[in-house]
């Protein structure tokens, strides 16, 4: 009902009349519930935790917006090589209103704007659809009413707009935004909408670290181009579908064999998994540790020193590195050493790329970017050695644990606990009790065909930031775990966890401030697709 009142909003314009649409959602929302949901709610241990009330939330005429943007997908070209322009999907964005800095366009690339917004800051974004099919727009990572996270029962067709108003509640870190169609987010990300939303808070601004030209947000994807410059997605049919997608060359940033020139001081670099379905294991080729600041929810407590990093899609990584003792004209690749495990089934094989040496299967060693040093410069920085103050969620503050099985399942596909996605769909597992802290336990565990039909997911939680409690594994899938789990950045607050075969990761998360449906899925974006998504709802 909702989405059908939001649709529209600015065709019906006249702020009057479209505000009183969206005030009427907001009171609408609170109440939200599907038929059943006043019963049932498994797995809670009812009185335990006191009923908790939701979070005002403010729309239309109430919500004065600190900032408003305009987003618009559609069809665009960019000349990623020369010769012929590459078709892309692109998000562009327009400044409406408020602070000029918030959107920073991005030319020449098939990435959306880099959207750079403060915490406590009151944000409207008017999404408007130009392209042939449904889509909507999510924001990875951010907290936000159930209303303005992007389900995909608010896609609205071409045409037509959404508009979304929230505060923004995340403390400093770098998220990302991404459309979340039931059913075609893979092909849609694949064809360029993608783009970061990065956040900033007082608490960061006050570390000093470096900023402005120094803090580079950087998006690692894999893509295969045609021999007419044209991206190719899902050539591989239902291979594709069981992996993933794997692209054959690695972009960054939208630019094949990228190559970043940095001067002899110290930089931020924010690391994104947007691929479709690529897991990485990063690491400097000269063996140098890598120092992680971040994830997913922003900084860690302190800085840590990692070997290698392994990343899923979705998952976010921030690296201070130094380059001060370099000498000018030295270079430092990032290199990829994950290799599949055998027990990813239909692993190995796969054809070279026309680039880097990507393959078109999972893994392989091969260079990601390229760091050049280009200019002396005299700036001196020192890492701080506290970054921030992360509260532990006590465990025993959880009501329950609920389990999550990943599983193959004839004839559908990859499931959760044996389901897949349903637009409104909420079993009475799934119901969560606002308020509350709850275990979630995802298990790979291989399912009806056992180890042989088993692949790693990258497991996502729409809503609140999580924390790892910890991981095991089964004696099936212990090699493979051991070759990528040390470079697992837990610490701190996640939205994304990879779950390799045979293993088993516990999360702890609150459920706060906000009802309504909200989504867990795989972030492997053909598994996604393939319906490895559910709904949980969140009630009073
Ligand atoms: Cu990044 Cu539900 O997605
Ligand atoms: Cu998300
Ligand atoms: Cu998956």
């Amino acid at each position: 009902m909702t989405a059908i009142n939001r649709r529209n909003f600015l065709r019906l314009s006249g702020a009057g009349l479209a505000a009183s649409v969206v005030a009427a959602c907001g009171a609408a929302t609170t109440g939200l519930s599907t038929p059943g949901s006043a019963t049932g709610a498994q797995g809670i241990s009812a009185g335990a935790v006191a009923a908790a009330t939701p979070r005002p939330t403010l729309t239309g005429a109430a919500f004065s917006p600190d900032v408003e943007i305009g987003l618009t997908a559609a069809p665009d070209s960019v000349n990623v090589f020369s010769g012929q322009a590459t078709k892309i999907w692109k998000l562009s964005g327009d400044l409406i209103q408020g602070d000029p800095t918030v959107l920073q366009p991005l030319t020449d690339t098939y990435l959306g704007p880099i959207l750079r917004l403060n915490k406590g800051q009151r944000v409207r974004i008017n999404f408007t659809n130009q392209l042939p099919q449904e889509s909507i727009i999510h924001w990875h990572g951010l907290h936000v009413p159930t209303e303005m996270d992007g389900h995909p029962r608010h896609v609205i067709t071409n045409g037509e707009s959404y508009t979304y108003e929230f505060e923004v509640l995340n403390r400093a870190g770098t998220y990302w935004y991404h459309p979340h169609p039931h059913g075609r987010t893979g092909p849609q990300v694949y064809a360029g909408m993608a783009g970061f939303l990065l956040v900033s808070d007082d608490e960061e601004r006050a570390l000093g670290l470096p900023d402005g030209e120094y803090d580079i947000p950087l998006v690692i994807q894999d893509r295969t181009f045609n021999s007419s410059n044209q991206l190719v997605y899902g050539g591989n049919g239902m291979m594709d579908q069981m992996t993933g997608f794997l692209g054959n060359q690695i972009f960054v940033n939208g630019q094949p064999n990228f190559n970043l020139s940095v001067s002899t001081r110290a930089y931020r670099l924010r690391l994104l998994n947007g691929s479709n379905s690529r897991i990485y294991k990063l690491a400097w080729d000269d063996g140098t540790p890598l120092t992680v600041i971040g994830n997913d929810g922003g900084l860690l407590e302190a800085p840590v020193e990692y070997p290698y990093i392994t990343m899923g899609p979705g998952e976010r990584v921030e690296l201070w590195v130094d380059f001060s003792d370099r000498p000018v004209g030295s270079r430092l690749v990032m290199q990829n050493w994950y290799v599949a495990s055998s027990q990813g089934m239909m692993g190995g094989g796969g054809m070279m790329g026309r680039g880097n040496g990507a393959s078109s299967a999972q893994g392989g060693a091969f260079p990601i970017f390229t760091v050049s040093v280009d200019k002396q410069v005299n700036e001196p920085s020192t890492l701080p050695s506290r970054l921030s103050t992360i509260e532990r969620i006590p465990e025993d503050e959880a009501v329950t644990t609920r389990r999550v099985n990943l599983r193959m399942q004839p004839p559908g596909g990859w499931t959760l606990n044996g389901r897949t996605f349903e637009m409104t769909g909420v079993a009475s597992d799934e119901r969560v009790r606002l308020g509350t802290t709850e275990i979630w336990e995802f298990v790979n565990g291989g399912g009806i065909m056992g180890g042989m039909m088993t692949l790693p997911h990258p497991m996502h939680m729409h809503g609140e930031q999580f924390q790892v409690l910890d991981r095991s594994v089964n004696s099936s899938g212990r090699r493979a775990w051991e070759a990528v789990k040390d470079g697992y950045v837990d610490g701190g607050w996640k939205d994304t966890v990879l779950v390799m075969p045979g293993e088993r990761v516990r999360v702890l998360r609150r459920f706060a401030d906000f009802t309504g449906l909200f989504l867990y899925h795989c972030h492997n974006l053909e598994h996604e697709d393939m319906g490895m998504m559910r709904n949980f709802e969140i009630i009073v």
